[in-house]
């Protein structure tokens, strides 16, 4: 089997890889090929057996993205984009990757043809919907996003669907919650404090919480994404229907939750390293995001999150700091 992932060297990117290369096999088949794509190149994996073939391309440059499926994945995951708050800075840059490379990407599948039809795993966000809200959003609750980067999904959703739809591709569209913890330095993300108020106390470092303690967010750890992403290649196309984008389970709560949580977990000294500093603007687009969801459709479809913050907190110190925190 041939494996595709665009945005490889990102942090969903690096970790779908490593748990693709440490099962050596998908749904049962063997591995052969990993072709792995980013702006800059991404690192070969060391304990790859199969052969690994590493760009660094625009995909957004339509020569790229038909170079990049041209010797026909079966799997193609395409993860490549710029987060929210730089699509909300840069909008030429966020139209160009978020929508011009998607775009470009699925028309150098459709421009194979002869038969050719991938699934195509596209990470899309809850930022696709847009307040009001009801209590909690179903998968069918209409798409309104109140960001460039959530429209920028949306619009890639509805090519997805449409693309499927016409046989071009067998996509499916994975609306992750945020991810949390992310591991590394903070990015530019505007749900980055989320992580923050977490990563930086269990590091020893002070973290900037510019938002109330009541917001709430859905939330789920890099662990888990990985594993839709994985379980994404395995949904039956006829269960799937033609609503092919799907939200993904998450654990609704809010800041004050999560500082319960790290507090349970790491103790007062940890959970005191969090400064209040509200900041107008954060707290502005946070107040447009989505907070609770029905994943009824992902569940009955075998995805599977985390059940408690406490649970998020865990893998985190299991998965990035060796079990241990700066206590
Ligand atoms: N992390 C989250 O909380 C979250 C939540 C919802 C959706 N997502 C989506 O999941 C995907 C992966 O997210 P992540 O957290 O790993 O982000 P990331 O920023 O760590 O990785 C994205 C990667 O895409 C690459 N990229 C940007 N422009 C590119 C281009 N023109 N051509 C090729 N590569 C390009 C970047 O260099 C980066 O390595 C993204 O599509 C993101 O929108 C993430």
């Amino acid at each position: 089997m041939h494996i595709l992932i665009t945005g490889a060297a990102g942090m969903i990117g690096r970790k779908l890889t490593a748990r693709l290369v440490d099962a050596g096999a998908l749904n049962g088949r063997p591995i052969e090929t990993l072709s792995l794509i980013d702006v800059s190149a991404p690192q070969k994996p060391e304990r790859f057996k199969g052969s690994v073939v590493t760009s660094a391309a625009d995909i957004a440059d339509p020569a790229a993205a038909r170079a990049a499926v041209a010797s026909r994945p079966d799997v193609i995951f395409h993860l490549a984009a710029v987060v929210s708050g730089e699509a909300e800075l840069d909008f030429e840059k966020g139209m160009h990757v978020n929508l011009d490379g998607s775009r470009a990407l699925i028309e150098a599948v459709r421009a194979i043809g002869d038969g050719y039809r991938p699934r195509f795993v596209f990470t899309s966000s809850i930022a696709v919907f847009g307040a009001p809200f009801p209590e909690a959003i179903a998968d069918d609750f209409h798409l309104t996003p109140l960001t460039s980067y959530g429209t920028q999904k949306a619009i890639v959703e509805l090519l997805l669907a449409n693309y499927t739809r016409r046989g071009f591709l067998d996509g499916i569209g994975i609306r992750l919650p945020t991810i949390n913890v992310r591991p590394g330095r903070p990015n530019k993300a505007a749900s980055g404090f989320f992580s923050s108020i977490i990563r930086e106390p269990l590091a020893g470092e002070e973290a900037v919480l510019p938002v109330e303690d009541s917001v709430l967010h859905w939330h789920a750890s890099p662990r888990a994404a990985v594993g839709f992403l994985i379980h994404a290649t395995a949904v039956d196309r006829g269960q799937l229907g033609p609503r092919v984008n799907l939200t993904m389970p998450g654990v609704c709560c809010s800041v004050a939750e999560q500082i319960a949580a790290l507090r349970r977990i790491a103790g007062d000294t940890v959970a005191a390293r969090i400064r209040r500093a509200p900041d107008p603007l954060v707290a502005r687009i946070v107040a447009g995001w989505p907070r609770r969801f029905d994943p009824r459709r992902a569940l009955t479809l075998g995805f599977r999150g985390e059940a408690s913050f406490d649970e998020i907190i865990r893998v985190h110190i299991e998965d990035e700091l060796a079990g241990k925190f700066a206590a």
